[in-house]
């Protein structure tokens, strides 16, 4: 429980492995097999074009901050020179290892947004971080740790939740869960979720207050996913693309603590 008290991010952790025990696949979009694979396909090609100058550079070293299951560790592995992603749920890390097969570019870590705290500085060329600082306790210290580790001129790219969009897509909380979220505190599910949904003016201000330079921001999408799913189907995908890529076969990118 002090745990979750320090970090309430950790409720998602909490979640997401309860969820990877109940089905996973799932929790795994990358698996062409998943129900919500071509959802995800289609929301990270949007991140991925909004990303590309930063996804496309094959130099340096790239940090990917709560990388889940890989969705961009899979494809900055295959330009960038070094890349280290970390995450907290031990199965998306599993997930992680397994679409990477052997990346010997690639450090996978198991760990907490803590481990930002002992990353020496400056080392990366390149931040990428998706849904991930909104879900912490305190994203704006997440940010500020982050950017600490990343050399001067490097190239970021981050995404939160937005809070119109973001509640209209969730169906399952409460009215009062709703308006409390609507009203800019963050969503507490107990052992299931935190998330921290940000207005434009929220996020603006978030960005202005860390330092980074010739910052743009832009929206990029919300899904809901029964009308998108009609729309895109659940067939398996046969083209090679963004999500199909499996740098190498047999060995996986072993996962350190
Ligand atoms: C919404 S997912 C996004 C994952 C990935 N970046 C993506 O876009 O697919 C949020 C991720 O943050 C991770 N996370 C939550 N709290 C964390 C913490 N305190 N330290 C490290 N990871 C955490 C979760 O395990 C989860 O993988």
């Amino acid at each position: 429980m002090a745990a979750l008290e320090r970090e309430p991010g950790f409720h998602n952790v909490l979640g997401l492995e309860r969820a990877w025990s109940e089905d996973r696949l799932l929790m795994d979009f990358l698996d062409p097999d998943s129900p919500i694979h071509h959802l995800k396909r289609l929301s990270t090609a949007i991140y991925a074009e909004l990303a590309a100058p930063l996804l496309t550079l094959s130099n340096g070293s790239l940090l990917d901050a709560g990388c889940g299951i890989g969705r961009f560790t899979t494809t900055a592995a295959a330009t960038w020179r070094r890349v280290t992603a970390f995450d907290a749920c031990r199965s998306s890390l599993n997930a992680c290892a397994w679409h990477l097969g052997a990346a010997p570019n690639v450090r996978l870590r198991w760990a907490d947004s803590s481990v930002l705290e002992e990353t020496p500085r400056p080392s990366f060329d390149g931040l990428i971080s998706t849904e991930f600082i909104g879900y912490l306790g305190d994203p704006a210290r997440a940010l500020d740790l982050m950017l600490r580790t990343a050399k001067p001129g490097a190239m970021v790219f981050i995404s939160v939740e937005a809070r119109p969009g973001g509640l209209t897509h969730v169906t399952d909380l409460t009215p009062a869960q709703v308006e409390q979220a609507a009203a800019g505190e963050p969503l507490l599910v107990p052992e299931d979720r935190y998330v921290n949904y940000f207005s434009l003016a929220g996020f603006r201000d978030l960005i202005d207050l860390s330092g980074l330079r010739e910052a743009r921001i832009e929206a990029s999408h919300f899904f809901r996913r029964r009308p998108i799913l009609a729309r895109v189907g659940r067939r398996p995908a046969r083209r090679r693309g963004l999500f199909r890529r499996r740098i190498g076969r047999g060995a996986r990118v072993p996962i350190q603590p």
